[in-house]
């Protein structure tokens, strides 16, 4: 059977495999879920075009949706982020239709997508909603067709809640046992992952500034904090920027920051948070980079067009030269804990993709409930996520006893 595909090479199938096998190892929760999946088929015939980082971790999950009975397509949700040995294997070894190369360009990226949702999917999964974004400005034709769709991250969460959606979505990035990992633990680490595999820079004793005191940018000042970095937080939030504060972090203005940092980090999801205003009062051989998911927080249109020239110096980073002044920016802006890292570790990744293929059996079991809105995965499964997990991990918790159970449900009992 040949597998419809668009892939670098699929000679790098052998490699690829080995990679989504040691990904695995850290994939306990997916795991039960897949054997269960396989046991029961609750997506059997469902076809679910997946808009998602071609990843070990995503392999993974591709392999769980198809032993759930699910016809699966997946396309990539970054140019950057595509392992292509990862796509090879998914092609090769488990009959997936991947159409996804590695540095593809704009226009390549968006055929992709194309031939993803030429599946006529019953679902979408999404990582940022271009996929869904797509389906609603050219694909109309095929919204009657979807019972619903989930997305992953917060940048496409906020994108969906603006739209006026044709059909439901299960915000999987809202699950507690989503965001309060993946995006701390998990972002928190493969930013720095992905920093260091570009520059090699010391962290010890360097100022970093990071813009956006999310979950995302929390999980890495204290990270950075941890390895000795001089923290400075950027907010335009002032609850989160009196958390940072008593955080222990000192927060500024970018343009007070700007002069004193070594090594920027935006991840606010939000677009031109360092301008070329702040760019030219950076020291000499600034390092500068995105983890948001969009490359659209640096303006580097404007430092392009300001810079006298430019050069890649080493992989992944890109300097250009602003008269006499150096500022380096690391995989042209893009999403660095993917470009140049290998994005979060699979342990996180277990309970976010758990999340994704219960949302999917959820949507296969209740879409005629469900209206045409953002809906959240049911506490029941981020709960019973979170208890598979534990128990993976060997650690057992208390229960509430009797009397316990019946304190917290009365109001009676007071001083
Ligand atoms: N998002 C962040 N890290 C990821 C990974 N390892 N795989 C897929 N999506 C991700």
């Amino acid at each position: 059977m040949t597998v419809k595909s668009d892939i670098k090479d699929i000679k790098l199938a052998a490699e690829g495999c080995k990679r989504i096998e040691w990904a695995e190892r850290n994939m306990p929760v997916l795991r039960l879920i897949r054997e269960r999946f396989k046991k029961e088929k609750p997506l059997k015939g469902t076809s679910l075009a997946c808009c998602l980082h071609v990843t070990t971790e995503t392999a993974n999950l591709m392999r769980t949706l198809k032993a759930g009975g699910a016809d699966v397509a997946l396309c990539a949700s970054n140019p950057l982020s595509t392992q292509d040995d990862t796509a090879a294997a998914l092609v090769k070894e488990y009959k997936i239709p991947v159409f996804a190369v590695h540095g593809e360009d704009n226009k390549t990226y968006y055929r992709h997508i194309h031939q993803a949702l030429d599946m006529k999917p019953r679902i979408t999964m999404d990582d940022g909603a271009d996929l869904v974004s797509t389906l609603h400005n050219e694909r109309r034709d095929l919204a009657p067709n979807v019972l619903a769709g989930t997305e992953e991250t917060t940048t496409g969460v906020i994108r969906l809640r603006a739209m006026a959606l044709l059909f439901p979505v299960v915000a999987v990035n809202d699950s507690k046992t989503k965001h309060f990992f993946d995006n701390r633990y998990g972002t928190g680490q493969s930013t720095i992952d992905g920093i260091l595999r570009a520059t090699n820079m010391l962290l010890a004793g360097s100022t970093v500034v990071v813009a956006g005191y999310g979950w995302c940018g929390r999980g890495l000042a204290t990270r950075m904090q941890g390895m000795g970095a001089h923290m400075i937080v950027t907010e335009v939030d002032p609850v989160k920027a009196i958390e940072a504060t008593m955080d222990g972090f000192t927060v500024m203005p970018m343009s007070q920051a700007a002069p004193k940092g070594d090594l920027f980090v935006t991840l606010t999801g939000d677009i031109n948070v360092i301008r070329l205003e702040h760019f030219r009062k950076m020291k000499d051989g600034a390092i500068v980079c995105n983890s948001g998911h969009f490359d659209v927080e640096l303006d580097l249109k404007a430092l392009r067009n300001a810079a006298k020239k430019s050069r890649l110096l080493r992989p992944g980073v890109r300097e250009y030269d602003l008269g006499g002044k150096r500022i380096n920016v690391l995989v042209e802006g893009r999403l660095v804990n993917l470009s140049a890292a290998e994005g979060h570790p699979a342990m996180v990744m277990d309970m976010s993709f758990a999340n994704q293929a219960l949302a999917a059996e959820y949507i296969v079991r209740n879409h005629r409930k469900l209206e045409r809105r953002v809906y959240v995965v049911p506490e029941k499964i981020d709960s019973a996520i979170a208890a598979l997990k534990l128990k993976s991990m060997g650690l057992k918790i208390d229960r509430l006893t009797a009397e316990q159970r019946e304190y917290l449900a009365s109001w009676k009992i007071g001083t």
